[in-house]
């Protein structure tokens, strides 16, 4: 297994490990051995990291083709045309947005910047969490709040978790791993009951997988609201590493000053397909629409199975191994499925990303 992919597991084992979750050691992905160490083979299944199956969009495939020539000229505009893009999508400044290569990067560099001073910060779990490993080593503490009983993040319990020296809080909507949702009114009256006392940290990575507004749209009064989003999920744009993050300016300009590079480090190709993705908006509507039809087929065929599912507002569904009399893990790695591992001991909940039709065709024939 190559070194970086190594450091990678241990480091999500330990992610996990401290958020409360199982290590990674005891599940699938492990034991499945050198199949996790290159691109998926036209026969495994990968349905494992909530990647889109239907991307990226043709406009972002022939941007980058077109571009890949001039890639020996450096990015020196400073990505300025996709920031420009991005700033007028969510009706903001230029000023508000930071761009970098995958919103986890974002994600370390706000937990570096407000944990330098060594305080709290509280996060659900389980959650989406791998990014706060560097700053909690580095003595930034982490205040933990479980689920509540019915997978959803416990707002009440959240603020209640907040002490004298907590600075941030994070939440993801919709959450990665359970798929639930905070519905828009009952953010936007904890957003602002939040940020009188700290900063509220919104990770909107599967946002564009519902209705829903982004919160966003308060960041320019609230300067203790930060949003991240990314172009890895329904723009289908993983491999392209490309985030961003929108802030009141000041927040931007504190966040991007521990960056040699703020906003230059992407390539050229990540930049030209993110704007083109942004622009195909009959791709990313398509994608959302066979996404939910085939979600809901899946919920469907997981229950006649007799396994509890959490309604789900993303391209992944979170549901209950306990009535499951079989090896899951087993039999995914015998028909080269790639699933993810156990999150929850309790109730034995696992996660598995909504693929394509032939896909999930595949997952039920070997599950059934
Ligand atoms: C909630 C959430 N945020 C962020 C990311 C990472 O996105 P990126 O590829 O932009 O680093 C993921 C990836 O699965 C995620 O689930």
């Amino acid at each position: 297994m190559p070194a970086n992919r190594r450091t990678w597991l241990k480091q999500m084992g330990l992610g996990m490990a401290g958020l409360g979750i199982v290590p990674l050691e005891a599940f699938s992905i492990q034991d499945q051995g050198p199949m996790y160490d290159h691109f998926p083979k036209d026969d495994i299944t990968r349905l494992s990291s909530n990647e889109n199956p239907y991307g990226p969009s043709p406009a972002a495939i022939a941007a980058m083709t077109e571009i890949l020539k001039r890639s020996n000229r450096y990015n020196w505009n400073y990505s300025s045309d996709l920031i420009r893009a991005i700033a007028q999508k969510h009706q903001l400044k230029e000023d508000n947005v930071l761009i970098s290569a995958g919103s986890t990067e974002l994600l370390d560099l706000q937990a570096r910047y407000f944990g330098a001073a060594k305080g709290s910060f509280v996060i659900s779990a389980p959650t989406y969490g791998y990014w706060s490993k560097a700053a909690t080593d580095a003595g930034y503490n982490k205040i933990v709040v479980p689920l509540t009983a019915d997978k959803k993040q416990d707002l009440g319990s959240i603020l209640a978790a907040i002490r004298p020296d907590t600075n941030m809080l994070y939440l993801c909507n919709p959450n990665n791993p359970t798929g639930t949702l905070i519905p828009d009114k009952e953010l936007t009256d904890f957003i602002a009951e939040a940020t009188k006392k700290l900063t509220v940290v919104i990770d909107e990575a599967y946002l564009d997988y519902t209705d829903q507004p982004s919160a966003a749209r308060w960041v320019s009064e609230n300067k203790n609201l930060v949003i991240i989003k990314t172009f890895s999920k329904i723009y289908g744009l993983a491999g392209a590493r490309i985030g961003y993050l929108l802030a009141h300016e000041e927040t931007v300009a504190k966040i991007s000053a521990s960056k040699t590079w703020a906003n230059g480090d992407i390539s050229l190709a990540s930049r030209v397909a993110a704007m083109a993705s942004l622009k195909d908006t009959a791709f990313t509507i398509s994608c959302a629409k066979h996404n939910s039809s085939i979600r809901s087929q899946s919920i469907q065929k997981l229950e006649k199975l007799g396994l509890r599912c959490i309604p789900s507002h993303t391209h992944f569904i979170y549901f209950s191994l306990e009535n499951y009399g079989k090896d899951y893990f087993g039999i995914l790695k015998q028909h080269k499925i790639e699933g993810t591992y156990m999150y929850e001991e309790v109730g034995k909940w696992t996660r598995i990303t909504v693929g394509t039709e032939e896909e999930m065709k595949r997952f039920f024939q070997a599950i059934s």
